[in-house]
């Protein structure tokens, strides 16, 4: 079992890493002085698999169990999902000394956080993520939130969980376009802050790894540090944690500019990297032996390398939705080197060019 430290005062908490340690869960949350009523929020996917260790291990370390089973898909995160938690908690009697537990991957567990975070102002969270994608993002850093006919995740809330806590193992029943949708964002920690992974995750593809658990122990591991460390700088992104969002102004343009349905996350965030590095070697920014090695490893995981039957306007409508524009200009994170990244504004005629040029089949 491998612990990562997420530094936040008296709010900080571990994430625990770990093979087949579902059944620890239990003690894990004695030693935090848990005791009493715990809810598990859970969907209908990953119940069968994932629920009966947990309530187990909890039921012997003397908690009283209660499940909140959900509908699985993005669609069902919104706010009659939250209140259907709701009622299950008071169903259940939970109080103020009570528990959430998340089981499940991001959806699930931006659900029961909000929901954690908004029942009688707060109870105890606890994140056990089973999706890559979440045992290295979604889980970390207290966002937790729920979708409007306005936009994704725009009814939230930032509520740090007491605990996350994941078993690698769960990986093995996930489909191998989820795990490379995870995968996207741990190249994107390479590329932000740490030469070494990436060029451990260059050395080692994931597709011969897929199965094998301790590779995954290592990069989650990894992915965690990074992120525990930029939260616990900038918990409420004034600033530095902006950097995570590095591939991530084209891609959220480029899901919503078809409707959610054409690009997984980690494949809209896999193009907006690689024009991200297109657009800082046009600026001068990186070497461009540098953006052909970003490049390169996302094209090697089978991740998309450019997009087509998206125009211009569409996507750039879109991207200025979700960033403000100022003068024509977009603050983008831009890598400088493989391991670094900068803030800057970069000018929309300049992404046009770029992106036509370079990104468009
Ligand atoms: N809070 C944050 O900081 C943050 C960060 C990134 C993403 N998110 C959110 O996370 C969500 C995406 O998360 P996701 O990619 O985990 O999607 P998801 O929760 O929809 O999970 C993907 C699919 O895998 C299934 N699944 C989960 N664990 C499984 C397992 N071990 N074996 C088999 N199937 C399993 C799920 O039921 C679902 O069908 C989005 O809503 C996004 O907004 C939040
Ligand atoms: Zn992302």
């Amino acid at each position: 079992m491998k612990k990562v430290e997420l530094a936040l005062g008296t709010r900080s908490y571990q994430i625990h890493i770990g093979i087949n340690n579902l059944s620890r869960l239990g003690p894990e949350m004695r030693k935090l002085g848990l005791r009493g009523k715990v809810l598990i929020v859970t969907n209908t996917k990953v119940e069968p698999l994932y629920a009966e260790s947990l309530i187990d291990t909890l039921k012997e370390t003397g908690f009283s169990v209660h499940k909140a089973v959900l509908p699985d898909g993005e669609n069902y995160k919104n706010l009659d999902n939250v209140a259907f938690i709701y009622d299950c908690a008071f169903n259940a009697g939970l109080d103020r000394q009570s528990s959430i537990i998340a089981l499940g991957g991001g959806v699930v567990g931006d659900m029961a956080g909000f929901a954690a975070a908004t029942y009688m102002r707060g109870i105890n969270f606890i994140q056990v993520p089973t999706t890559l994608l979440a045992q290295v993002d979604a889980s970390i850093g207290g966002k937790v939130a729920v979708n409007h006919p306005q936009g994704k995740n725009m009814i939230g809330a930032f509520y740090q969980p007491r605990m996350v806590f994941m078993d690698i193992a769960t990986l093995l029943t996930l489909s191998s376009g989820e795990i490379r949708s995870g995968f996207a964002e741990i190249i994107k920690y390479g590329v932000i802050s740490n030469h070494s992974l990436y060029s451990y995750l260059e050395e080692h593809p994931f597709l011969e790894n897929i199965d094998n658990l301790e590779y995954w122990m290592d990069v989650v591991e990894k992915s965690c540090l990074i992120k525990a460390q930029v939260v616990s700088k900038d918990e409420r992104e004034q600033g530095l944690r902006a950097i995570l969002n590095f591939g991530h102004t084209i891609g959220h343009g480029l899901e919503a500019a078809t409707s959610y349905q054409k690009y997984s996350h980690g494949e809209a965030v896999a193009i907006g990297m690689v024009g991200a590095a297109c657009i800082a070697r046009e600026m001068g920014l990186i070497s461009s032996g540098e953006e052909e090695r970003i490049k390169n490893l996302i094209g090697k995981t089978g991740l998309p390398v450019s997009y087509s039957d998206i125009s211009w306007d569409d996507l750039w409508f879109y991207i200025q939705r979700d960033k403000k524009a100022q003068d024509g200009n977009i603050n983008f994170i831009l890598p400088t080197s493989i391991g670094s990244v900068i803030l800057s504004p970069v000018d929309s005629e300049l992404m046009r060019k770029v992106l036509e040029q370079e990104l468009v089949k």
